[in-house]
């Protein structure tokens, strides 16, 4: 079954609603579409996207007197965190795609942490060990944070699509990017992560991060360096560490470390004389 808007924003609604978000501002388009949905649904059309069971009918009036038991809303970071895990690991809107592979990679780093990193998806080692960033861009990123003064437990790292993307019969231990339609329905899910975290700042490794998270398509090249923001959180953009494996012209590694010293300035981290001519030419 393809992934359509209305499953993805079922789901989007559906996480808001366990996370405790009782209103919502819509605008008139936003409001039409919904408002066409709930009339189908009424009309018993297709209702494929409502997983939900049915609400049981109410209960006989003597019985209403009793307060309903509340439902049970994730109040902290990390129970936020384990409830979107728990979903994502059948995550159907990404899964009845057919396209990526079944085991889920989620996040990893600290809940409370200021920064986010959002890369691309997870590859051959990152499926293993289910965590991101553990091959060899993984070891490309530890280096970055260590300049930057940081370890992996500092900062939260997650991916904009949770499932390695098949290539079928030809995989081995190759990867490849995700799809628009793979990134879409991996979103709700990257998106919560968001809400959940508050970062002070998330940093887009890549462009398939960006076109995610920024609903851009245009190039690193021309997205880093700028202001962005996301859900109302500040997001920059830089290139994915795997550019830095095949690209290694100190030009390109100072780019990248201008980028993260502007992320640290943003974070009001410190940033010593050696830090900031680091990749300089000598
Ligand atoms: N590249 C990514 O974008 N994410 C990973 O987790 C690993 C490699």
């Amino acid at each position: 079954m393809p992934t359509t808007l209305k499953q993805c924003s079922i789901e989007v609604l559906r996480n808001l609603l366990q996370e405790g978000t009782r209103t919502l501002a819509l605008d008139d388009e936003a409001r039409g579409i919904l408002r066409g949905w709930m009339l189908q649904a009424r009309r018993g059309g297709s209702a494929e996207a409502l997983h939900a069971p049915a609400p049981p009918a109410p209960p006989p009036v003597a019985q209403r007197q009793s307060p309903a038991p509340a439902a049970v809303v994730p109040d902290t970071v990390e129970a936020k965190l384990d409830y979107l895990r728990a979903r994502a690991e059948h995550w159907r809107p990404a899964l009845s795609l057919g396209s990526l592979r079944s085991t889920m990679v989620f996040a990893v780093g600290n809940p409370h942490a200021r920064l986010m990193l959002v890369g691309e998806a997870p590859g051959y080692e990152e499926e293993q060990q289910r965590e991101p960033f553990v091959g060899r861009a993984g070891r490309k990123l530890n280096e970055i944070l260590r300049a930057m003064g940081l370890r992996r437990e500092d900062v939260y790292i997650s991916n904009i699509c949770k499932f390695r993307p098949s290539m079928g019969e030809r995989q081995g231990t190759s990867n490849r990017p995700p799809t628009e339609e793979e990134i879409a329905a991996c979103l709700p899910l990257v998106m919560a992560e968001i809400r959940a975290i508050r970062p002070a700042c998330i940093v887009c490794l890549g462009g398939t991060a960006a076109k995610g998270l920024l609903g851009s398509g245009a190039s690193v090249g021309s997205l880093r360096g700028r202001e962005f923001f996301c859900q109302g959180f500040p997001v920059r953009v830089t290139y994915h560490p795997s550019y830095l494996l095949r690209n290694e012209a100190l030009s390109e590694r100072r780019r990248v470390w201008e980028d993260m010293l502007g992320v640290m300035r943003l974070l009001g981290m410190p940033v010593s004389v050696k830090q900031q001519n680091y990749f300089l030419p000598s």
